[in-house]
């Protein structure tokens, strides 16, 4: 391992289980705040999840506000209409409730309604480290790890792409790390957002900014995600699986919030901001491709991830292992009904029309140059044809 001076943070507070989301007030409590503006998403009302969190609250006398307008991958229009909501009221905290989507939007309302002016001008490099208001994370997808990231991910409307913000202003004080509220996640998000999660661990443990710290929460993330992935898009009342995917999802999220995601997330961003792909299911099209472009850089590493993962034995040379990686991963793909870019739904004239600006996108974000084998604009253009015709091939 490359000695690295790294910069470690995590919240305050986690407080993990199964039901544990029914002592949100508790958790309120010991950081002194009591008027919590709840941020969640159209879905979560209608369904009614949200109960979850709005229940015990209410048992514990605290008044609630809820915005719920959150949109998948959210956008900076959204997170405006936020902060003028949160200035009408006297909050003293933001409650994300639900995906990375309600999570990331309280996020960026605490960061804009701190700084003012638009949200591109927090984008990387940019260090947004000011929060106007404390955030308490409650994922009810395992995930995007957001709970515990010192990152949000917000769309500029202005110019279709998904802009990267980083710093402690988007790291929630505290977060509820509560699997049971997983059980409701239907196969298809279930599939998308565990393979989002193994992508963290992954790049988490191949970075260029891997550190003793990460590593041992991207190692811990593998083998959980890579043992119960299956199980829990199959059988969705699993608790083993569901438990072990959410456990999973965060240590996966603290790894990669303290060494970075690399190429397959770069990439990812501008097909989510161009194609409106959900976020796991772009990555999940990419990972074999980017992977195996990038074993060069890191063999001992991708044959460790392989025999963590599962998908090689301990007796595999690191040759062997990574070849079963970048065969694993395409299996798993298979197994998990990922489609191709073009059964998505995407036209591949479009698709060939935007690769040259979904390259300059992903090398804008900063995430390639962690990757173990960095690429150039061509290189990633080349990429984004190998998955489009790779797919249609393994199809
Ligand atoms: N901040 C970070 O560190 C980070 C990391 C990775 C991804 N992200 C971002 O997170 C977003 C994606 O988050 P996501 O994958 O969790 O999706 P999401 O929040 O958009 O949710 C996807 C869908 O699942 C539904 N859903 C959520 N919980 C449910 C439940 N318990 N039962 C039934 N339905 C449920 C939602 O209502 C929504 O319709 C993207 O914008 C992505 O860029 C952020
Ligand atoms: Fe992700």
């Amino acid at each position: 391992m490359t000695a690295v001076n790294a910069n470690i943070a995590a919240p305050r507070m986690l407080q993990v289980g199964g039901g544990a989301v029914k002592q949100i007030a508790e958790v309120l409590g010991k950081f002194g705040l009591s008027r919590p503006l709840v941020v969640s998403d159209p879905f979560m009302v209608s369904s009614g999840h949200i109960r979850h969190c709005l229940d015990p609250l209410a048992a514990a006398g605290v008044v609630v506000t809820v915005f719920s307008d959150t949109v998948p991958d959210p956008t900076d229009t959204v997170i405006e209409a936020g902060v003028a909501h949160l200035r009408n009221g006297d909050f003293d905290c933001l409650i994300g409730f639900g995906g990375g989507s309600p999570i990331d939007t309280a996020k960026a309302m605490a960061i804009l309604a701190a700084g003012g002016g638009k949200m591109r001008d927090y984008k990387v490099p940019f260090a947004a480290d000011q929060g106007a208001l404390p955030v308490i994370a409650i994922p009810t997808t395992a995930g995007t790890g957001s709970e515990c990231t010192r990152f949000t991910v917000i769309t500029d409307t202005e110019r279709d792409e998904k802009m990267l913000i980083s710093g402690l202003g988007a790291l929630p004080l505290a977060a509820i790390v509560d699997y049971e509220l997983t059980y409701s996640v239907p196969p298809r998000t279930t599939a998308d957002t565990g393979v989002d999660s193994l992508t963290h661990a992954l790049e988490a443990y191949v970075s260029k900014r891997a550190n003793p710290f990460s590593d041992a929460l991207a190692v811990s993330a593998m083998a959980l995600i890579g043992t119960h992935i299956g199980t829990a898009y199959a059988e969705p009342r699993n608790a083993v699986a569901r438990e072990a995917m959410m456990i999973g999802a965060t240590q996966a999220g603290l790894a990669f919030s303290n060494a970075s995601v690399a190429l397959v997330h770069g990439m990812s961003r501008p097909i989510g901001a161009h194609f409106h792909v959900p976020h796991g299911l772009s990555n999940a099209m990419l990972l074999p491709s980017v992977t195996r472009f990038s074993i060069s850089g890191a063999k001992a590493r991708y044959a460790e991830a392989s025999r963590r993962i599962g998908f090689a034995g301990e007796g595999d040379s690191d040759a062997a292992s990574c070849g079963k990686l970048v065969a694993g991963l395409e299996t798993l793909n298979k197994a998990l009904s990922v489609p191709s870019p073009a059964d998505y739904g995407i036209d591949e004239a479009a698709w060939n029309g935007k690769m040259a600006l979904m390259a300059e996108q992903a090398l804008a974000s900063g995430s390639p140059g962690n990757n173990p084998r960095v690429p150039d604009k061509a290189e990633i253009m080349a990429l984004y044809r190998e998955v489009w015709t790779g797919a249609a091939r393994n199809a």
